[in-house]
């Protein structure tokens, strides 16, 4: 490993190109890596990135593991349980996501500052790994300060920024209006296919926790219109310089 780095960033759907701004890379593909699960979906390319962003040491993760991909959830959050054997000390998430806050638009980043886990297993089922607690406390899961430095990140770059709730499903299915209009009613302003089981697992590491959505599509009452997977590629990658200007000045800040 050509450094020791404490943050580790996960590209989520459209963010690839970002791994382009990583400085003086080492790239490990996961095919490469023992008992590394290997990333199916069109759009990630699986590979581990070691290098420097926003001046710091980092590691990325270029491609993420998918509940709906048929992976378990075991082996969804194992790149979580490598980062923390290697020293992380902060997870930075991105992620695409449709939006089911009225006031949202395509295009937006929403900082998650908190979540709903509407996965069918949560990555913690079975005996507890003794990193954390059996029954690990979930009331502050996204860092506050971190939410704060992108705040001021944001508003610095003019950057607008939406705060909201994350639900994941498991996917691979995108919502019908019905539950789009119940996971509305139940508080959720985003919905995805991802980042939950990761910072589950992350959080119980003691790692802090950060997490960004673009909104690629909205499920408003009324307002809903079909969505595929390349409108979904598309709205993120066009969020693209706006994310990288946020994560990596959180980095070079955090
Ligand atoms: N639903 C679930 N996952 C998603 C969506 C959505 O509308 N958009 C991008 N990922």
């Amino acid at each position: 490993m050509p450094n020791k780095p404490t943050t580790a960033v996960i590209l989520g759907t459209g963010l690839g190109r970002m791994a382009e701004k990583i400085e003086q890379p080492l790239f490990i593909p996961y095919s490469s890596i023992p008992n590394f699960p290997v990333s199916t979906v069109e759009g990630h390319s699986g590979q581990l990135i070691f290098g420097k962003l926003g001046g710091k040491d980092i590691m990325a993760m270029d491609g993420r593991f998918h509940y709906y991909e048929g992976y378990n959830m075991k082996e969804v959050t194992f790149p979580i349980r490598v980062m923390y054997e290697l020293g992380i000390k902060t997870l930075l998430a991105s992620n695409a996501a449709g939006g089911t806050n009225p006031s949202f638009r395509i295009g937006d980043i929403m900082i998650i500052t908190d979540h709903i886990n509407y996965m069918p297993e949560n990555p913690l089922h079975g005996p507890n790994i003794p990193t954390g607690p059996r029954f690990p406390d979930m009331t502050e899961v996204y860092d506050p300060d971190l939410i704060d430095l992108a705040d001021v990140i944001a508003s610095e770059n003019k950057i607008k920024l939406k705060h909201g709730v994350y639900l994941a499903t498991q996917g691979p299915t995108y919502e019908t209006p019905a539950e789009y209009r119940m996971f509305a009613h139940w508080g959720a302003d985003a919905v995805g296919m991802s980042t939950v089981p990761e910072v589950i697992v992350a959080h119980h590491c003691g790692m802090r926790c950060f997490g960004v959505s673009i909104i690629t599509d909205l499920g408003l009452n009324g307002k809903i219109i079909k969505v595929t997977h390349e409108d979904v590629q598309k709205a993120a990658s066009a969020a693209q310089p706006r994310m990288a200007v946020l994560l990596e000045e959180i980095i070079r800040r955090s």
